[in-house]
């Protein structure tokens, strides 16, 4: 049979991942003598070996494959490719089935399916039409003629093979399909069939297929077997929605505890809760208006969440305000919680079950503080726990919430109930509820550590294996289950075989994506484990608990925090298994990236000079020479009077082109582009900058007078053109309304002027990150305009005494005392988005005359260049907590990203997160996904990782700097 000869270039013609098992057992790939032995066995008439074409819908067009093929000679054949064609949902292939399963008659069973897979899908259809009710089949043509009862294939014998058939001493290896899943007449068949020859060794009749491992090759025999999968109806397409929108309507909703207590307070505290709400003008005074009060836990992404909601009754007053108060009580459990304002709900729905109610209104008109409840008594802390370990073992409730909440009270517990002052929960005695609690939260801790040595992939390594082919996310098969599959689909009709591959691909689509839900459950739970395991090992009150009544877990906790890896996201296998994948994924496998402990001027001293003078000799080499602002403001003029003579605005309306970025704000090195921006010359006239007419226009203007490669793009969020300059070849770009780069290219070129290791360190850094291939927002990674915000968080934060001060924070007056008569800064709307406004005021030094004094300041740390890059590379290598704090500029202090995901619904994953230092809500930072923020983050290591190796006379101090800016490998060409 022709068809048997596919195999071979089949197989050599898989990605690597197909040839793969899940087990990650590699199928051997035949070998030369192998392929030989088998020419041999195979038979004479073999037809050239081709690779089969798997693409979704196209016929296998071997031309000595298909005439063979075609004939379905064989009894196995056509069982194969009927099985096929009933997947497709043929009614005619059903009718047969379904009167098979009546009569049981095989050999005319097998007469009737070769019939209709020798008819072409139209004479099928007309054929099933034509039949009256009741009668499948139609008698068979002429020339086909039904076994005579008795015929030795009516009792069991086996089929007699055909003259000429190929497959005389039995089918080659891989082709004998699994029967097990066939219907029970079917599968008698296909193993007299089988059993014609002799079956290759360990080809048995039901292989053991180990359950769920294998769902392909499941698939198959359900496509064998006709069972169709159920497929989900497709889905409408919905248009995206935030979960939630905050509503500017003057709404405030606070909280207070009745006796004044200021601070976290205890579970269970008493709450008064009151609201207010700006209501329309032509709502009447004394009316009702209803709200809901909901409590959540923060950042809960969505309105449905609430961990309790009351509905608010209010009465509109004078002031055009309505006003309410409801009583709540705080959590049973310890956490970080708020109290939103919302739609009210509608009548009837409070008294349903909440499975059952509909989704809450995604509109907030106001979010309190945030309420934090904490552990402080023997008794709040027994009350938590049973709280959380209760919910833990309810079916139907969040058992990751539960780990969450207690791996808050473990993260706060108080010293005062360390085991040392009392016997309680963590020591010897205590009333026997406590004992119990006890004994809970030890399983629960083994759980969670058995967990934990479960070496889930991260989101790195799965990206990682994914692009190396070796996850078996494509196609998780057999050799085999792929050659039967391609071989009962080659012998269908063309229509046939497109439905049947769709019909397989849905399947592996929907697959791929359990598969994916799967994984990112497991990280789930992974993550919470962890953070639980983490807790009890960051807090001390919380660790001598543990020690003192869980000691084993203690030493597991201990052994496994060893091998936490914290850019992977997971733990290492220990032994060599780990050495070996730490090997696979680190670039530099003499040395592990782990952090040293914190470096000190006495170890790392000799490095940072090295540093410091590799810096003194690049920046001068990096600074741009004194045409540079010269160059760039011809071009300006230029370009300026072009779109001026083009009459971009329109009626005549001037434009001044303004510059912007790193021509502008003092970090701009030669060979950075030129962005500008238009601003009409009268304010007034903003209006339709915007518009996707304008920067039309401006592209039009640029093209006409000759700009090289102009890319209009009207519809990003910032219209803009990109051209080059012809006269002088630079990049440049403009963009049609932009007033808030312009703004924030004043704050950081004030940021640059207060001290010389700012500009110095912005130099260093974007030359790395450009070196290293991670300094292009078009393929997922960080902006220079994000790097430097980075640079700035952290001369504000990390230094000490710190270098920057926020200057957003900063007052106006400053150093002078405050002005009491100045108006708190003004809030405008924001430039393109409506429902917002922005702050655009900062402290300007050169305005208030304050730069000797910042200077000053700055000047009190002493920490050298060299000094402070080591510090920054090693900061957001290791010390930034990603999950849970946001890199903020405008704070100057560290801002929780939990704030971000209550107030502006920013994700709460591990990625990192730049607040824009005025459009608050936006994340400078959101183009970084996985695994591009762990592309960075590597790099931030690596660097991290040679200033350690110098310091330890591991690599030369001398060259570090060429190490750590050493340009990527260029990738192979692909011919
Ligand atoms: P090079 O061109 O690489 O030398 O750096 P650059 O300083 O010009 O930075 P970049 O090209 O990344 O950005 C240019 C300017 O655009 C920045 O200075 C900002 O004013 C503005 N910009 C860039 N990215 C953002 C962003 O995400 N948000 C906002 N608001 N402005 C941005
Ligand atoms: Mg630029």
């Amino acid at each position: 049979m022709p068809a048997a000869q596919e195999p071979k270039g089949a197989a050599a013609d898989k990605k690597p991942s197909q040839r793969r098992r899940r087990g990650g057992k590699k199928h051997p790939k035949p070998d030369g003598d192998q392929r030989r032995r088998e020419k041999q066995e195979a038979p004479t008439e073999e037809a050239p070996q081709e690779p089969v074409q798997r693409s979704r819908g196209r016929r296998n067009r071997n031309p000595q494959k298909e005439p063979e093929a075609k004939k379905l000679e064989e009894d196995s054949d056509v069982l194969l490719a009927f099985g096929a064609l009933l997947k497709t949902n043929d009614p005619a292939a059903a009718a047969a089935h379904a009167a098979y399963e009546r009569h049981e008659d095989q050999a005319r069973f097998i007469e009737d399916a070769r019939r209709l897979l020798a008819m072409s899908p139209s004479e099928r259809k007309a054929m099933v039409q034509r039949a009256p009710p009741g009668m499948a089949m139609p008698p068979p043509p002429p020339g086909i003629g039904r076994s005579p009862p008795g015929s030795p294939r009516r009792v069991g014998a086996p089929a007699a093979p055909h003259p000429g058939s190929p497959r005389r001493n039995g089918p080659p290896p891989g082709l004998v399909p699994s029967v097990d899943h066939l219907p029970p007449g079917l599968a008698a068949l296909a193993l007299e069939v089988a059993a014609e020859g002799n079956p290759p060794p360990g080809i048995s009749r039901s292989p053991p297929k180990p359950t769920d491992d294998d769902d392909v090759a499941a698939a198959l025999s359900a496509l064998i077997s006709g069972n169709t999968p159920e497929e989900p109806p497709p889905k409408p397409k919905k248009k995206w929605e935030p979960p939630r929108v905050h509503v500017r309507r003057g709404g405030r909703v606070s909280f207070t505890a009745p006796d004044g207590q200021k601070g976290p307070l205890r579970p269970r505290a008493r709450l008064d809760v009151s609201w207010e709400l700006r209501v329309d003008e032509d709502v009447e005074v004394g009316s009702r208006r209803d709200v809901s009060v909901g409590l959540f836990r923060v950042g809960a992404p969505t309105n449905d969440a609430a961990i309790v909601a009351k509905q608010g009754k209010g009465t509109v007053e004078e002031t055009g305000l309505a006003r309410g108060a409801v009583a709540f009580f705080a959590p049973r459990a310890a956490g970080a919680f708020v109290f939103r304002l919302l739609d009210p709900e509608p009548p009837g729905q409070q008294q349903k079950p909440k499975s059952e109610r509909p989704k809450a209104s995604s509109n907030v008109y106001a979010t309190s503080d945030k309420l934090d409840v904490v552990v402080r008594t023997h008794d709040d802390l027994l009350d938590s726990l049973k709280a959380s370990l209760q919910q833990l073992e309810e079916p139907g409730r969040s058992r990751l919430g539960a780990l969450q909440q207690l791996a808050v009270v473990a993260e706060t517990l108080p010293a005062s109930l360390a085991p040392k002052r009392l016997t309680h929960v963590g020591g010897r005695s205590g009333s026997s509820a406590e004992k119990k609690c006890r004994e809970k939260l030890r399983a629960c801790l083994a759980r969670c550590l058995d967990e934990l040595a479960k070496n889930v992939p991260g989101p790195l390594t799965l990206a990682t294996r994914r692009r190396a082919d070796e996850l078996p996310f494509d196609v998780d098969e057999t050799e085999e289950d792929a050659l039967t599959r391609e071989r009962a689909w080659s012998v269908l009709s063309e229509e046939d075989e497109v439905a049947a591959r769709d019909a397989f691909e849905q399947q592996r689509v929907a697959k791929i994506k359990k598969q994916r839900n799967d994984d990112r459950r497991a990280r789930d739970v992974h993550a919470a484990c962890r953070r639980l395991c983490a807790a009890f090992n960051g807090n001390s009150a919380s660790r001598q608990w543990l020690e003192s009544a869980a000691p084993e877990q203690a030493r597991r906790l201990d052994d496994v925090s060893t091998r936490w890896d914290a850019l992977l996201e997971e733990f290492w296998p220990g032994g060599a298994d780990g050495v070996a994948a730490l090997r696979r994924h680190y670039d530099r496998a003499d040395s592990f990236f782990r952090p040293t402990h914190q470096p000190s001027a006495q170890q790392h001293g000799f490095a940072w000079r090295a540093l410091d003078d590799a810096c003194a000799r690049v920046l001068p080499q990096l600074f741009p020479s004194e045409n540079f602002f010269k160059r760039r403001e011809e071009v300006r003029r230029r370009v300026e009077a072009c779109l001026n003579n083009a009459d971009v605005l329109g009626n005549g309306r001037r434009l001044v082109l303004r510059v912007f970025g790193s021509s502008a704000n003092l970090f701009g090195a030669e060979g950075a582009d030129l962005d500008m921006c238009v601003v009409p010359a009268a304010s007034e006239e903003d209006t339709e900058l915007s518009s996707p007419e304008v920067c039309r226009r401006v592209g039009e203007a640029l093209e006409s007078a000759g700009a090289k490669n102009v890319q209009v793009r009207d519809t990003a969020r910032v219209p803009i053109v990109l051209f080059a300059d012809p006269q002088t070849g630079l990049d440049c770009d403009v963009s049609t309304h932009n007033p808030l780069a312009l703004r924030n290219t004043e704050l950081l070129r004030a940021y640059a002027k207060i001290d010389g290791r700012v500009r110095g360190m912005a130099y260093v850094i974007k030359k790395w990150a450009k070196i290293r291939g991670i300094n292009s927002p078009s393929d997922g990674t960080l902006s220079s305009y994000g790097y430097i915000l980075c640079v700035l968080a952290f001369l504000q934060t990390v230094p000490n005494p710190p270098i920057l001060p926020s200057l957003q924070r900063l007052d106006l007056d400053w150093p002078n005392p405050k002005n009491p008569d100045r108006p708190p800064p003004e809030r405008v709307p924001h430039p393109f988005d409506a429902s917002r406004d922005v702050c655009l005021s900062f402290h300007d030094p050169d305005k208030t005359g304050s730069l000797a004094d910042l200077r000053e300041i700055a000047g009190r740390n002493r920490q050298s260049l060299g000094e402070l890059l080591a510090l920054f590379f090693r900061h957001y290598a290791w010390d930034v907590d990603y999950r849970n704090l946001v890199v903020a500029p405008r704070t100057a202090c560290v801002l929780p990203k939990a704030n971000k995901a209550e107030l502006d619904c920013w994700p709460q994953n591990p990625h990192l997160a730049i607040e824009d230092p005025f459009e608050t809500h936006y994340d400078v930072a959101h183009v970084l996904k996985y695994p591009k923020h762990q592309l960075v983050r590597k790099e931030f290591m690596r660097a991290s990782k040679l200033i350690d190796d110098a310091a330890a006379q591991r690599v030369d101090p001398d060259l570090v700097l060429d190490y750590i800016c050493e340009p990527l490998p260029v990738p192979d060409q692909v011919m």
